[in-house]
């Protein structure tokens, strides 16, 4: 039997319920993707230029340091990769967070949600992460 796992980074929870939500349907393990240091109202403020989250998506080389990590990733052949959009893509925690695993051979179904915006770029802003990858198209949920 193929085992899959919901991996998913929400920063205000509506991310959280739709992961959750999938995680039953599939009968797949669920992993929260946990900043480092977690983000602040202010750090989440898209309308200040400088606020952290706008820093970091305006350079796309950024990168967020993360406080957990997957057990024992080798044992899922299906990983569905949940997140909200942000300025149309996935948050760079998301490329860190397959950035450090071996994802070869994994297949990848992102899941999304946002304020209105559709899933845009956001695959071909994450398959460098996991050049070995397969990707499904995104959904958003
Ligand atoms: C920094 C930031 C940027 C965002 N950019 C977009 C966007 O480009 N389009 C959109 O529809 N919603 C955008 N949103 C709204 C979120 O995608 C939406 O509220 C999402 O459901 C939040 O999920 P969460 O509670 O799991 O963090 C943005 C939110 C933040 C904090």
């Amino acid at each position: 039997m193929t085992k899959k796992l919901v991996a998913y980074f929400s920063a205000s929870g509506v991310t959280k319920r739709a992961a959750k939500k999938l995680a039953q349907q599939e009968g797949a393990n669920l992993f929260e993707i946990k900043p480092l240091h977690p983000y602040t109202a202010a750090d989440l403020d898209w309308t200040n230029k400088r606020s952290r989250s706008s820093v970091e998506m305006n350079d796309k080389s950024s990168r967020v340091e993360i406080a957990n990590k997957v057990e024992n990733i080798a044992q899922y052949d299906e990983i569905f990769l949940g997140f909200p959009i942000w300025w149309g893509v996935a948050p760079h925690i998301i490329n860190s967070f397959l950035e450090q695993y071996d994802l070869s051979g994994k297949t990848i179904s992102p899941f999304a949600t946002s304020g209105g915006s559709g899933y845009g770029r956001s695959n071909q802003e994450l398959q460098p992460s996991a050049p070995n990858a397969k990707f499904n198209p995104g959904k958003m949920m």
